[in-house]
């Protein structure tokens, strides 16, 4: 297990296994209108592409307070889902969880994230503008919400890697 202690020290981040498959579950269900089952998340951990934290309150091993989903293919990853419980949000949860995958992209020197939000999401905007994410898409009618059909705005964050010439 990969615990890597952040902001304020009241949190940790652990490497998502196939054993936090029912938190996943858990903490996707209040998040989104389709709750992805324990099924879903065991069956796309065991890709070996695809990677993520979960955020627990130190002290609280039973606990989880959010968590990130991310694929990486040929230099180019994705955000597959994000969601931090109402009880942790503006904590800086988020924030932790999105650097992590940051430097783990950054480490396997991949070339772009991308991601999708809903157009309305006005806090999921604010957190990946802060981490450097521009609009480059718009899919009009992507999501189906409780209010009706919302708009998607394609996002992506760009790193910049050293060509070494010979
Ligand atoms: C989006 C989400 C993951 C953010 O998690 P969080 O832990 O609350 O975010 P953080 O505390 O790290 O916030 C980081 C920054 O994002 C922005 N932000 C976060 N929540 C915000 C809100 N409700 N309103 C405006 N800005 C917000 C702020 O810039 C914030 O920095 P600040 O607190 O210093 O002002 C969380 O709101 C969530 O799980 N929402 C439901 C699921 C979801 O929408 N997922 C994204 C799908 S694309």
């Amino acid at each position: 297990m990969i615990s890597l202690p952040f902001s304020r020290q009241s949190f940790a981040l652990e490497a998502l296994v196939q054993a936090h498959c029912p938190e996943l579950a858990d903490l996707h269900a209040p998040a989104f209108h389709h709750a992805w089952s324990e099924e879903d998340f065991a069956g796309m951990l065991s890709q070996g592409n695809i990677f993520g934290f979960i955020a627990r309150p130190v002290g609280k091993p039973g606990q989880s307070a959010g968590f990130v989903l991310a694929r990486l293919v040929a230099g180019e990853a994705e955000i597959l889902t994000i969601a931090v419980s109402s009880a942790f949000q503006r904590r800086g949860i988020g924030r932790e969880l999105m650097e992590a995958v940051l430097r783990h992209l950054h480490h396997e020197r991949a070339e772009s994230l991308f991601l999708e939000v809903d157009e309305s999401n006005v806090a999921a905007q604010a957190l990946y503008r802060r981490l450097g994410f521009i609009q480059v898409g718009h899919r009009p009618a992507y999501y189906e919400t409780e209010q009706g059909r919302s708009g998607a705005l394609v996002l992506r964050r760009q790193f910049q890697q050293k060509i070494v010439l010979p």
